[in-house]
C-alpha cells in the first residue's frame, strides 16, 4: 500500500523535528522558513506561510495531511511585534487552511494552553478561551480558522520541551535560542549560571516526542475536533526546573524562586493554565507524567550530548 503524504509545516520547530524523526510510516515533506534543516527521507522546501503565493507550492505536493507546527512562539516578541505575530499566526494559518481545504487534506493545527486566561486550571476543551496576551489571542484566532477546514484536528499542548540536536538546524536566527524552556534551563545549569524562575506559573509541560508520537496515532485513527494533548502533571516552572536539575545531575541551588511580578516579563502570562486531557486519554492516547517525560529527554541527552549531564547524575 502506498504511504500517505504528510507535510510538516514548520519542520524546523522542535515539534517538527520530532514529527520527522517519528514519521517514517509517511511519505515525508517538510517546510522551513529561516532555519534550513537536515532530515533524511524528507523532501524539504522553503515556504514563508505569510506569503499566500509561496504557500501555493503545497498544491503541487498534494499532501494527504498538513500539520501546521509553524508559529511565532516567542510570547514576549509577539507582544512587542503584534503585526508580525498576527501575520504569522493568523494569516499564515489562513493561507495553509485554504490550501488544505482546496486539496481535501487533513489539517492538523497546533494550538496552545495560552488561549486560556489561566484563572481556572484543569481546563477542558469546552471551557471558554480568554487569552491574556497577543500570542494567545493570535493562536485563538488561528484555531477559529483551522476549524473551518472540513477535516481538522486542533491540538493544544502546553510548554513544549525536548532535545533537538544543534546540527539539525543549518541556519540559526536569534529566536531559536529561547524556544525550549527545559533545554534552556539545562544549558544554564551546565554553565553554572544563577536562574530566577517563577513559582506562580502553573502549566502541564509537554514532551515534544510524546506529542509527535500522538499526532501520528491520531492520524491513524483519523481523529477530528479539538483536544488537549499536554503532559499529565500540573507543575510550576520552579518545580519543573528543579526536577530537570535533579534528573540531569545538577544541584538546584543555582535556581532561585521569584514571582511573575518580580520577573516583569513583557507579556502577561496565564498563571494557572494546566490542561485536563481526559478527553484524549479516553481515546487510548498515552500521555506522560513529568518525571517520565524528563527521564526520556535525559536518556537521549546522555547518549547524544553527554557534556550536558551534571556531576551527580550517576548517584541518583
Ligand atoms: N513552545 C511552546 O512552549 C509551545 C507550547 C504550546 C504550543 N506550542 C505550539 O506548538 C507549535 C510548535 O511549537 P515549537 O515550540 O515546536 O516551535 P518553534 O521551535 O518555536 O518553531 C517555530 C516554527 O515556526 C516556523 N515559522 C515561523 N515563522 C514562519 C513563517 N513566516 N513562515 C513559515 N514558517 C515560520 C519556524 O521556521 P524557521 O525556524 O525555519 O523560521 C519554526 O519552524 C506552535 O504552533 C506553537 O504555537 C508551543
Amino acid at each position: 500500500m502506498n504511504k500517505k503524504r504528510m507535510l510538516v509545516v514548520g519542520g524546523s520547530s522542535l515539534l517538527g523535528y520530532k514529527l520527522l524523526e517519528n514519521g517514517s510510516c509517511f511519505e515525508l515533506y517538510s517546510t522551513y522558513n529561516k532555519n534550513l534543516i537536515v532530515s533524511k527521507n524528507t523532501e524539504i522546501i522553503k515556504i514563508n506561510i505569510v506569503d499566500e503565493k509561496d504557500c501555493q507550492k503545497i498544491l503541487e505536493l498534494k499532501p494527504d495531511i498538513i500539520v501546521n507546527a509553524a508559529a511565532m512562539t516567542n510570547v514576549d516578541y509577539c507582544e512587542q511585534f503584534r503585526e508580525e505575530a498576527y501575520e504569522v499566526n493568523v494569516i499564515g494559518t489562513k493561507n495553509l487552511a485554504k490550501i488544505a481545504q482546496q486539496l481535501g487534506s487533513k489539517f492538523i493545527h497546533i494550538s496552545t494552553d495560552a488561549v486560556f486566561s489561566g484563572e481556572k486550571n484543569q481546563y477542558v476543551e469546552d471551557d471558554e478561551p480568554n487569552p491574556v496576551n497577543i500570542y494567545g489571542k493570535t493562536k485563538l484566532e488561528s484555531e477559529k480558522i483551522a476549524s473551518e477546514v472540513s477535516n481538522y484536528l486542533i491540538l493544544r499542548p502546553s510548554v513544549l520541551f525536548g532535545w533537538m540536536p544543534s546540527k539539525y538546524l543549518q541556519v540559526r536566527d536569534n529566536s531559536v535560542k529561547t524556544r525550549n524552556f527545559a533545554l534552556w534551563i539545562l544549558k544554564k545549569l551546565n554553565e553554572k549560571q544563577k536562574l530566577s524562575i517563577v513559582d506562580d506559573q502553573f502549566s502541564t509541560p509537554t514532551l515534544a516526542d510524546n506529542l509527535a508520537e500522538n499526532i501520528i496515532e491520531l492520524i491513524k485513527k483519523d481523529m477530528q475536533g479539538v483536544f488537549h494533548t499536554s503532559g499529565l502533571s500540573c507543575i510550576n516552572r520552579l518545580d519543573f526546573s528543579k526536577k530537570i536539575a535533579k534528573t540531569f545531575g545538577y544541584l538546584d541551588n543555582f535556581i532561585v524562586p521569584c514571582s511573575s511580578k518580580e520577573l516583569k516579563q513583557i507579556a502577561i502570562r496565564p498563571l494557572q493554565s494546566c490542561l485536563n486531557c481526559e478527553k484524549i486519554v479516553k481515546k487510548g492516547i498515552k500521555l506522560l507524567e513529568i518525571e517520565q517525560a524528563i527521564e526520556i529527554m535525559h536518556n537521549q541527552i546522555k547518549k547524544e550530548e553527554p557534556e550536558l549531564i551534571g556531576e551527580t547524575s550517576e548517584k541518583k
